[in-house]
């Protein structure tokens, strides 16, 4: 099939690269000419694993350019583009709409078939509204008869987004008739790599569908935090143990059921919000949504507490993990960089800050109010007390002469429980969070 990916970011650049693969000729169309010259040069445009070997291996099927119109010379239009959330916390189409003027000028006086995919994460209502009224009326054609409407998300985590796309737990498509959602279930059925389960349905209730699995998830990520937070001030307390033996309920499952800090990135503390003003729109309860993330915003304070307990001013505090989650460096509501804002807020402590792949920028959001290091040995050297706040796999094996002192001993603070006790316990003093802690950590 011809298809044109419009967005060559975080999740169109390994969509388009992987459709190419499997042996679509791929047009992919950005706004952003440097995106657009990667592209054509065989690069990928963003860090994503596995994703600058696909763009190698289907090079010759997958080219781009910045001219929208282009377009309509494909079967389908995938559009991945930014959908900003408003002050309110809902989702913004303006950057969907500005595309579709131009993709819907280029389908104008033409009679061939074309499906138009939305894979932006949209206000429910979105497609059966703004978005068909303007391919409507820039192509002059009907969503319907030989032009197709769907929608049809991603369920990824950065990271992962190969693998997620290969093999996803399931397919959903919204449709605005049967035709326009054939024509997708056969490009995604030759994508998909393990026959997963597929749900056809309205565009509004895919719309729906794709912020209520979110919002689930992050209810279910702040639950365990919330017992962590219980457990802390238990005596024998200990979340894992309990989290452990509550996802075996298969009515519960295990999938984030981690009692640890706050949920991050561009997608879960977005989607959850924008679920919460759309049940207030539609006067419907929102309060479990918006308790989902009053939650999640006190994680951070109920984490810089914990830290400000073993503290003393002037102490020197060490942050080992920026990015939001492991295997990204996006920092977009990170709860290392959170934690930094928090205590340089405070005033009282130096902080520094080292990530595999993430200091930079982290430096650069804070505004130079934090000092990044080269390394975790570095930071280690240098701290007082150590947060480890992101669970990379290589901060679960500390350089050892990095950790001893002559006075005091070294505080690591372990929100993953990354570190092994047998292994570091005679040299560190280890806060493994969601166990029992000290008084003083609790006030
Ligand atoms: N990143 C995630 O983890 C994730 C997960 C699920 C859903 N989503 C949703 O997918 C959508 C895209 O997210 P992303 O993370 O890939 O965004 P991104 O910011 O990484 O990439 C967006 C790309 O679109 C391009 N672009 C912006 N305006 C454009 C326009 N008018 N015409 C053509 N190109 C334009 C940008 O230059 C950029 O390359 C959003 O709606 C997001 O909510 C993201």
């Amino acid at each position: 099939m011809n298809v044109a990916v419009v967005g060559l970011g975080k999740l169109g650049a390994p969509l388009a690269a992987i459709l190419a693969r499997k042996g679509n000729r791929v047009l992919g169309i950005d706004v952003s000419p440097s995106v657009v010259e990667l592209v054509n040069g065989g690069r990928a445009p963003v860090e994503e694993p596995g994703l600058q070997e696909l763009m190698s291996v289907a090079r010759d099927r997958f080219s781009a350019t910045t001219e929208l119109t282009a377009a309509a010379d494909a079967d389908a239009t995938i559009l991945i583009v930014p959908t900003p959330s408003d002050e309110r916390g809902a989702f913004t189409n303006t950057h969907i709409v500005a595309v579709l003027e131009e993709v819907g000028r280029g389908l104008s006086g033409r009679d061939d078939y074309h499906v138009v995919v939305v894979a932006s994460t949209v206000m429910p209502g979105s497609c059966d509204g703004a978005i068909r009224q303007t391919l409507e009326r820039a192509s002059g054609r009907r969503v319907g008869e030989t032009l197709g409407l769907c929608y049809s998300p991603e369920f990824i985590a950065l990271g992962s987004v190969i693998r997620n796309m290969l093999e996803p737990d399931m397919v959903l498509i919204g449709e605005s008739d049967p035709r326009a959602g054939e024509v997708l279930e056969r490009l995604y059925g030759d994508v998909c790599e393990n026959d997963p389960p597929l749900r056809r349905m309205s565009l509004v209730n895919a719309e729906l569908t794709k912020i209520a699995v979110n919002t689930y998830i992050t209810m279910k990520i702040s639950y365990a935090n919330a017992l962590a937070d219980v457990c802390e001030r238990l005596p024998g307390g200990d979340v894992d143990v309990v989290t452990d033996a509550l996802g075996l309920d298969t009515r519960i499952g295990r999938k984030y059921l981690r009692g640890a800090i706050a949920y991050g990135g561009p997608c879960f503390p977005r989607d959850n919000k924008a679920f919460a003003v759309l049940a207030r729109d539609l006067g419907a309860e929102p309060l479990l949504a918006e308790a989902t993330d009053s939650i999640n915003v006190a994680q951070i304070e109920r984490l810089a507490r914990i830290v400000r307990s073993r503290l003393a001013a002037g102490d020197v505090v060490g942050i080992l993990g920026l990015s939001y989650k492991p295997d990204t460096n996006v920092i977009e509501e990170s709860p290392g960089v959170a934690l930094a804002r928090a205590l340089v807020e405070d005033g009282e402590y130096e902080i520094v800050v080292y990530d595999p792949v993430a200091t930079g920028s982290a430096v650069d959001a804070l505004g130079g109010a934090v000092q990044g290091v080269a390394s975790a040995h570095e930071l280690l050297e240098r701290s007082d007390l150590v947060v480890i706040a992101t669970p990379w796999p290589e901060f679960a094996e500390l350089p050892r002469d990095a950790l001893e002192r002559d006075g005091q001993r070294l505080v690591v603070i372990d929100c993953w429980r990354v570190l092994s006790p047998v292994t570091y316990s005679e040299t560190i003093d280890i806060v493994r969070l969601g166990r029992r802690l000290e008084q003083s950590s609790l006030i």
